[in-house]
């Protein structure tokens, strides 16, 4: 099996777009009438979830009827989002197909089919033209990214003189060797996690300027510990990530708050831009 088919094997197989459908019908959202925030706790498929994307939104420099590309999109809440909040087009790609085929379904289901396009793809070779868009972002990706130049080339290649680039993601912390298993990997196979200092050199390398790290494991950490402390209490939301998590699920939280405490991850949020 290719790296590739075993990491969207990792993030998911089988009728994703059903499960979640099956899980809002149990939990009392009528598909008919959800909406993009009804769809958050589960769409926003990253550490801490929706408040993580209004942040991450909040920073960029997004303008009205722009052209974005989300690589590694998921589902497609925070492309949902920000084509909503922001009035633009998102365009997303993701290596995983049962999460392209239930991210196009969710567009549709809350009518944003025609700003919201989801394909099925690899961040290391996007199929679109050279400065297409005008910013992309990559939330929560690049853990599974082992030719980091490449991923970084493409979304160069394709975005437009003074674009942004954002990324989210687990860096490799001080202390390394993350426990296991963590969200996007059940035993270390797929993971290629970096130092954020070496993730800012290859962006650099890519030619992106104006590149700003900002440390976010204290906030993640937090979110972690609030969500093994909710499902302690028994009061974890039923429409949440575990849908998409699997049984997992509790493990994968404790790893990765734990790995956070130990300085094994280092968590970040990195935003620069393709010069003018
Ligand atoms: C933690 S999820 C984040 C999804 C989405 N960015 C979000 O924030 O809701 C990681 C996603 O990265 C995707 N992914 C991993 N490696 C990729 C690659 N090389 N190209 C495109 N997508 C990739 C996975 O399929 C998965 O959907």
């Amino acid at each position: 099996m290719t790296d590739a088919q075993s990491i969207s094997d990792h993030w998911g197989t089988g009728d994703v777009f059903a499960e979640i459908m099956n899980a809002m019908r149990s939990t009392g959202i009528d598909p008919e009438t959800v909406t993009i925030e009804q769809l958050a706790p589960v769409d926003h498929f990253h550490a801490r979830g929706f408040p993580a994307t209004v942040e991450l939104a909040d920073a960029l420099p997004i303008a009205a009827g722009q052209h974005l590309v989300d690589i590694g999109c998921g589902i497609g809440g925070p492309a949902r989002y920000l084509a909503k909040r922001f009035e633009c087009k998102v365009d997303g790609l993701d290596i995983t197909a049962p999460f392209v085929e239930a991210g196009n379904q969710l567009s549709k289901l809350v009518g944003m089919q025609d700003d919201v396009k989801i394909e099925h793809g690899d961040g290391q070779r996007l199929p679109y033209l050279d400065e297409t868009f005008d910013g992309g972002y990559a939330q929560h990706v690049t853990m599974n990214v082992p030719d980091r130049s490449s991923f970084f080339g493409e979304a160069f290649r394709v975005l437009k003189p003074g674009a942004f680039f954002a990324l989210t993601e687990h860096g490799l912390g001080e202390v390394g060797e993350p426990y296991h298993p963590v969200p996007w990997s059940e035993d270390g196979s797929g993971a290629y996690l970096m130092r954020p200092s070496d993730t800012g050199a290859a962006l650099d390398r890519s030619g992106f300027t104006d590149i700003k790290i900002t440390d976010t494991g204290e906030k993640y950490l937090q979110g972690y510990l609030r969500a093994i402390d909710l499902a302690e209490k028994g009061e974890a939301p039923e429409f949440g990530v575990h849908i998409l998590l699997g049984k997992l699920a509790p493990q994968i939280v404790r790893n990765a708050a734990r790995n956070i405490e130990e300085n094994r991850t280092h968590p970040v949020q990195i935003i620069c831009r393709k010069p003018a």
